[in-house]
């Protein structure tokens, strides 16, 4: 990326002006990327750095069902909002093992979005609840509220890794207002998870699942460690 100093204009010697650079866990963005506004509105969304550099694009698509899911991710991205009327707030549930690209894919769809002018935020859901246990044992000036609020009035939210973080009354609860906030206005929500329906009815109860279910479209991914693949 060009660099206006105080005379000249330089090409950055890190990535020699592509953006980004090669680490062991493959492209990431250059140093000189990070105070550019779409790594500030990534950041701002909490997108994992790690998914900078992912896009739909860059989704491997090798069977007929991975096909499918880019197709579908696609079209949730471009239609976004566009079709108010006729699927008010749909979002997508993304079922499927580790390492099959649902993360990539949240992400993705996430990122397209932001990109063209939407709000959006991504949790990872275990990290959630230690970010709100966290605020309840510092003194600290944002507080649940803040994060509910937030989380409540987005357009797209992800929840990432569903049925992943350790239950309690309290984590049951929350994970209600949270998920019934987007159900009851509308707004869609694309979640994640290891887990079968019944395995998540039986962790949170009938009606978180009741509700994820009118408000998602379910997208089961094919099994296929992709990370184990890279280890080759
Ligand atoms: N089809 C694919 N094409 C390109 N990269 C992929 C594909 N599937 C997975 N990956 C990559 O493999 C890694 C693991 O994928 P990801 O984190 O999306 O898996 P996941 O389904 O969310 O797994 P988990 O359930 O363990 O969270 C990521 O780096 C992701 O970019
Ligand atoms: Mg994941
Ligand atoms: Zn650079």
């Amino acid at each position: 990326m060009r660099r206006k100093t105080a005379n000249a204009t330089t090409v950055c010697p890190k990535c020699e002006g592509s953006g980004f650079v090669l680490t062991d866990e493959g492209a990431a963005p250059c140093e000189c990327q990070r105070d550019t506004e779409t790594y500030r509105a990534y950041r701002a969304a909490r997108i994992p750095r790690k998914f900078y550099m992912k896009t739909l694009d860059s989704f491997q698509a090798k069977n007929a069902r991975q096909r499918e899911i880019l197709m579908a991710s696609k079209e949730f991205a471009k239609s976004f909002r566009s079709q108010a009327s006729d699927h008010p707030g749909k979002g997508l549930l993304l079922v499927g093992k580790e390492g099959t690209g649902k993360t990539h894919i949240a992400v993705s769809i996430l990122k397209d979005v932001i990109g063209r002018g939407f709000t959006g935020l991504y949790w990872n859901v275990p990290e959630l609840f230690l970010e709100l246990r966290r605020l309840m044992n510092t003194s600290s000036e944002l507080t649940e509220a803040d994060i509910f609020d937030e989380a409540l009035s987005i357009d797209l939210l992800v929840l990432d890794d569903l049925g992943a973080e350790r239950s309690s009354d309290y984590v049951t609860e929350r994970l209600y207002v949270m998920v019934n906030g987007r159900y009851e206005h509308d707004l869609a929500t694309i979640i994640t998870t290891n887990k079968t329906l019944e395995e998540l009815r039986q962790q949170l109860g009938a009606r978180i699942v009741s509700r994820i279910c009118e408000m998602c479209i379910p997208i089961e991914f094919p099994e296929g460690d992709f990370r184990l693949k890279n280890m080759k």
